[in-house]
């Protein structure tokens, strides 16, 4: 019934030259990044800093979309303008975030399930209303003895299928997100393998769940280092590693994928889209562009610091941040754009 829906909305959300913000950060989330500042961790402070965001003047030239959470869903401006009147009129697409978190999966230790599926029909069809035309889950998946399991691909794999299902049947585009996390101390290489198993174990899922590939978008981590690896990989090997993986795994017909930064600092995350984009030029069947919530937001956050004195200066660094992003995901990146706020 949203067939032709689904697919215009997907491709809006990877247009050339434009990515997704993640301002979907959950409750606890988000208190966390402010408690670091010493921003008090109030659902005021939650709205004016979303807020920010959001009104950021020329932020829609960058930006398809913006993932929400529920609290931020129901919120509005100062003057009483709902936020998702907001990001339409900048031309921007609501969207938000469906998954109840990880939570301990049984008979894996230190692995994790992600929950929400209970009353998620109902949930979508609310959001729908709402004004929401995409949605996010986030399943994730850890690197480390014995890590992952098989339990653990197959179970959250599985739940990131059924979401997908639910949210095509009920109109939101399903961001389908399975996040190999950069903690530990792993090669490139074991995190390229273990992306390629991720990968295939959802594709297969979203397979026997009648998930359409031309609606929907893939949200993966990049192929990169662990954090720890004493062995960092060079971007130009990040890139090369990642578009392989992708270009191995994920179908033809979807219109794109959007990476999430995971940890990354703002530049590292805008050079390697960048790179992916220099070195597999014209050889991409979909779209690669961004869907970052720290790469976009940590220096902005910095800066805003709680105060509404900064506000303009955030923005600032927040459009700035957006712009070099959008360059990245046409390979016109340059190190030296950096310095030109
Ligand atoms: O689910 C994770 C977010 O959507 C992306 O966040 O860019 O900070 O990894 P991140």
């Amino acid at each position: 019934m949203y067939e032709r829906e689904l697919a215009a909305t997907a491709k809006a959300m990877v247009a050339p030259s434009k990515g997704l913000l993640a301002a979907d950060e959950s409750y606890s989330t988000a208190n966390k990044r402010f408690e670091k500042l010493g921003i008090p961790t109030t659902a005021e402070m939650r709205q004016a800093y979303r807020e920010l965001l959001f009104t950021t003047p020329g932020i829609g030239d960058f930006l398809s979309g913006v993932i929400l959470f529920d609290e931020t869903i129901r919120q509005s401006t100062q003057d009483g303008t709902p936020f998702t009147k907001v990001l339409l009129d900048a031309g921007i697409i609501p969207g938000i975030k469906l998954d109840a978190g990880a939570e301990a999966l049984a008979k894996a230790p230190g692995e994790t399930v992600t929950q929400g599926l209970d009353g998620l029909r109902d949930r979508i069809a609310e959001y729908y209303k709402m004004g929401a035309r995409f949605a996010k889950w986030r399943a994730v998946i850890k690197i480390g003895d014995n890590m992952p399991s098989d339990r653990c691909l197959k179970t959250n794999a599985h739940a990131l299928a059924r979401y997908a299902a639910l949210c095509q049947e009920g109109g939101l585009v399903p961001i389908v997100e399975p996040e190999v996390l950069m903690d530990g101390d792993h090669t490139l290489e074991r995190s390229y393998a273990v992306h390629h198993e991720v990968l295939k174990t959802v594709f297969d899922e979203l397979y026997i769940q009648g998930v359409e590939p031309d609606q929907m978008i893939l949200k993966p981590s990049m192929v990169i280092s662990g954090e720890k690896s004493p062995q960092q990989a060079s971007v130009e090997d990040v890139a090369r590693w990642t578009v392989k993986c992708l270009l191995e795994r994920v179908p033809a017909a979807i219109p794109g994928c959007a990476f999430l930064s995971g940890g990354q600092s703002g530049e590292l995350a805008t050079a390697h889209l960048n790179a992916m984009h220099v070195l597999f030029k014209d050889q991409l069947p979909w779209q690669l562009t961004f869907s970052y919530s720290r790469a976009l937001q940590q220096s902005a956050m910095q800066i805003w610091n709680g105060q509404d004195a900064n506000v303009a200066a955030a923005q600032k660094e927040f459009y700035h941040r957006a712009k070099l992003n959008s360059a990245a995901a046409l390979g016109q990146y340059q190190p030296e754009m950096e310095k030109i706020a």
